[in-house]
């Protein structure tokens, strides 16, 4: 099974998806493959943005040596599930060509479909706690989901 998490920059929101449910797959699905990318490249070849490196090592995470990359439709249809942190995510997925089947939306996962906010303009780190909260949130029920379903 491989996932891959979908945001705008690929540097707040999708790296910290990416680690959070890297760290609680170990437990609940070994077999799992975790990747995130951005519908933009704005930030090709970059870290994550330094509040989600923070906040993911708060939590005992490290997300310091990923770096951003743009989703392709040419290399990323291998992915099971296609998953955008928020709407507009979503709906750049699909216009990029992505399967309808394989697209779905983070905040359908226990978070009552609820788009990620884009914590890349926070001044503090209470939004990226936030952020971080729904996340691991998500991801856990999203876990559980895919290990029912398999
Ligand atoms: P992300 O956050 O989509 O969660 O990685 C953003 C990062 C950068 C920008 C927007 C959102 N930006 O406008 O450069």
């Amino acid at each position: 099974m491989n996932i891959l998490f979908v945001c705008l920059g690929n540097i707040c929101r999708s790296p910290l998806a990416e680690g959070i449910a890297r760290h609680y797959a170990q437990e609940i699905l070994p077999n799992l493959n975790v990747d995130s990318a951005g519908t933009s490249s704005w930030h090709s070849g970059e870290a994550p943005c330094i509040g989600s490196i923070n906040v993911a090592k708060n939590h005992g995470i490290d997300i310091s040596t990923l770096r951003s990359r743009k989703v392709s439709v040419y290399t990323d249809n291998t992915f099971d599930l296609i998953i955008g942190l928020d709407e507009t995510n979503v709906r750049d997925l699909l216009s990029l060509g992505f399967e309808k089947s394989k697209v779905l939306k983070f905040g359908s996962f226990g978070l009552k479909n609820a788009d990620i906010p884009d914590p890349y303009h926070y001044k503090d780190q209470t939004g990226f706690e936030r952020v971080y909260g729904m996340i691991e949130h998500g991801v856990k029920n999203l876990l559980h989901h895919i290990r029912s379903q398999n």
